[in-house]
């Protein structure tokens, strides 16, 4: 199956999080034109680095560009700054996967801080927001585009002591819905994956002896995501995509 990348212009946001190193080196395999992954934490920028300058020196051979850019994608100034940046360098992007988010739960409504549920919603949702913002109208001008964002089943069904984690991914899902309507003329499609609990360093420290077969495999993950950036699935939009099918 060809995805069609070679051309592209890939961005991942949040791409040295766990989901989003394994995503930017599944990417990295159909080597596109360039892609560039935002960071904020230094030390997962050089983990990433390595295991990128390891695939270098492996038998496949890399020539997609990859770019580093440090950004904080709460901040809507910052963000104009980044795709400014790119669209000096590469002129477009194609395609943007928001991997950017994180969990608070274990505790009540009644227990969150004010300061807890901004805080995902801020990092969930807000981000999603002002990222789609600003890069669709540079998809519109190349009248092409793939937005992907990460929410979860959460977002369709909450566990209780998870009301501003689910509430935010919710939100996620709707925002996605509304935008598609927007751009469904526009030949840009925008999308988003619904996983449970994925297999990564950090789940398995807070979860010792779960049972990890049941986990969502970051690999599996990202092939699902790749497909939503692919050709292959331009029938697909304003959709919440389940990827839960082991649980
Ligand atoms: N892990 C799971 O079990 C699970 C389940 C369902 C859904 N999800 C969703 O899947 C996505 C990826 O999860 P993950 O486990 O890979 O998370 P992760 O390892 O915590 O990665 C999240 C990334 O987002 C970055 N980030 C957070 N706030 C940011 C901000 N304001 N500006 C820029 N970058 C920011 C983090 O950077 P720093 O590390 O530098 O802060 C990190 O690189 C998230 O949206 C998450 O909510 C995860």
């Amino acid at each position: 199956m060809k995805n069609g990348f070679s051309n592209k212009v890939v961005v991942i946001t949040g791409g040295t999080g766990a989901l989003g190193k394994v995503l930017t080196k599944s990417f990295l395999n159909y080597n596109p034109k360039a892609i560039i992954s935002t960071y904020r934490s230094e030390t997962e920028l050089q983990e990433l680095k390595a295991e990128v300058n390891s695939l270098s020196d492996s038998s496949t051979k890399l020539t997609t560009a990859i770019e580093f850019i440090k950004t904080d994608v709460t901040k809507e100034n910052e963000i104009k700054k980044v795709f400014s940046d790119i669209i000096q360098r590469h002129e477009q992007i194609h395609i943007l996967v928001n991997v950017v988010g994180g969990y608070i739960g274990g505790k009540s409504s009644t227990e969150l801080d004010e300061s807890e549920w901004d805080k995902m919603f801020n990092m969930n949702l807000k981000s999603a927001f002002l990222i789609s913002k600003n890069v669709i109208p540079i998809m519109m001008m190349n009248h092409y585009g793939k937005i992907v964002h990460i929410s979860s089943r959460t977002g369709i069904k909450a566990e209780g002591n998870d009301s501003a984690y689910a509430a935010s991914k919710a939100g996620l899902i709707r925002f996605v819905e509304s935008v598609s309507q927007e751009v469904k003329e526009l030949n840009i499609n925008i999308n988003c994956v619904l996983p449970t609990i994925i297999d990564t360093k950090a789940n398995r420290i807070a979860m010792p002896g779960a049972d990890y077969s049941k986990w969502i495999n970051p690999a599996d993950l990202s092939n699902v995501i790749m497909f939503l950036c692919s050709d292959y699935s331009k029938i697909i939009n304003g959709s919440a995509i389940p990827t839960y099918g082991l649980s």
